[in-house]
């Protein structure tokens, strides 16, 4: 397969990043490519419970992290529940252990003493020029936001994988990680800070087909055959759906923070539904309503090259072809 789009990874003056994750297995994606990212400096990545219990996304973070040969970057334990109301998984989707029944080696690395919160807001102190991307319920960035009043000022760019303007995946009207924590989210849209929101309008289309991860398996790496591996259940689930594959929803948002270029985006405001019967953890945006809400700084990704995320996540996966 000819790589499109092969970016040169220079080795530019790298940006501070912060990755706030519930790691399952599109998690595991993300956490791979940006510990290959030359663009970003991994400097922290926090642990949250959504797709499974924070019993498991916390040892899959760090888990995962080693297999990438990572085991220079701190892993802080967030939240175990949602701010307000009780957690519920996504084990259908991610496997009971949250890695597709994959084992993986365990990490030589332990946990952060201090929690998710206090690790972020002391990584936004150190690096002024400080990315988040979180592609998990948002519990420990509102934690963190609630504790930390001036911390949202201090980021230079929040990406979350998250919402949908249009359709769910957990209801009809609302995706998995605003709806497990609908009050987070609310806090962190609320922050005064823009929001790049890269939902499901989005990372429907960023997805992988059966070959394409067939492909991705060929390249034999440990790394490789780990993301084949825990993805098989993702994958014939969402095929079950009548997807054409398996969607990367969380290295989407980590592709966005990296390279807006393979994106389309537009500015809006968006508002969580926190109280809805039917709609609670809605992303409610405004950008196809002649009533525009009062703070329009957000912005909604909402489409992307296909070829240039196929082409990027394949670059990066083989750079741990590289001894
Ligand atoms: O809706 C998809 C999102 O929910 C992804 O981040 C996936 O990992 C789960 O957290
Ligand atoms: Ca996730």
């Amino acid at each position: 397969m000819t790589e499109k789009y092969m970016k040169p990874d220079i080795d530019t003056k790298r940006i501070p990043l912060f990755i706030d994750c519930d790691t399952g297995v599109d998690d595991a994606m993300a956490l791979l490519c940006a510990a290959k990212m030359n663009s970003f400096d991994l400097i922290g990545v926090a642990a949250v419970a959504g797709n499974v219990g924070l019993e498991n996304t916390l040892p899959n973070t760090l888990n995962v992290l080693a297999l990438a040969g990572r085991t220079d970057v701190p892993v802080y334990k967030g939240a175990d529940k949602p701010l307000a109301r009780p957690l519920v998984t996504a084990p259908h989707v991610h496997g009971l252990n949250g890695l597709g029944g994959v084992e993986l080696d365990p990490s030589p690395r332990k946990a952060e003493s201090e929690p998710a919160w206090d690790g972020l807001y002391n990584a936004a102190i150190q690096y002024e020029n400080l990315v988040l991307v979180a592609v998990g319920p948002l519990t420990n960035v509102a934690k963190a936001f609630i504790k930390y009043r001036d911390l949202p000022k201090r980021l230079s760019k929040i990406v979350i994988m998250g919402g949908a303007a249009v359709g769910g995946n957990r209801t009809p009207s609302a995706e998995f990680n605003v709806i497990t924590d609908p009050e987070a989210a609310d806090v962190v849209f609320n922050s005064g800070i823009p929001v790049v929101m890269c939902g499901l309008d989005v990372t429907l289309k960023a997805y992988l087909t059966e070959a394409e991860l067939d492909e991705l398996a060929e390249l034999g790496t440990p790394q490789a055959i780990f993301s084949y591996q825990s993805q098989q259940n993702a994958l014939r689930y969402e095929l079950s759906l009548g997807l054409p594959g398996i969607c990367l929803h969380d290295p989407a948002a980590l592709f966005f923070a990296e390279d807006e270029s393979m994106f389309t985006a537009r500015k809006a405001g968006i508002r969580v539904e926190t109280r809805g019967l039917v709609t609670s953890g809605k992303t409610v945006t405004d950008l196809d309503s002649d009533k525009k809400m009062p703070y329009r700084e957000h912005r909604v990704v909402l489409d992307i090259d296909r070829e240039a995320f196929r082409g990027r996540l394949f670059a990066l996966m083989r750079k741990y072809c590289i001894p």
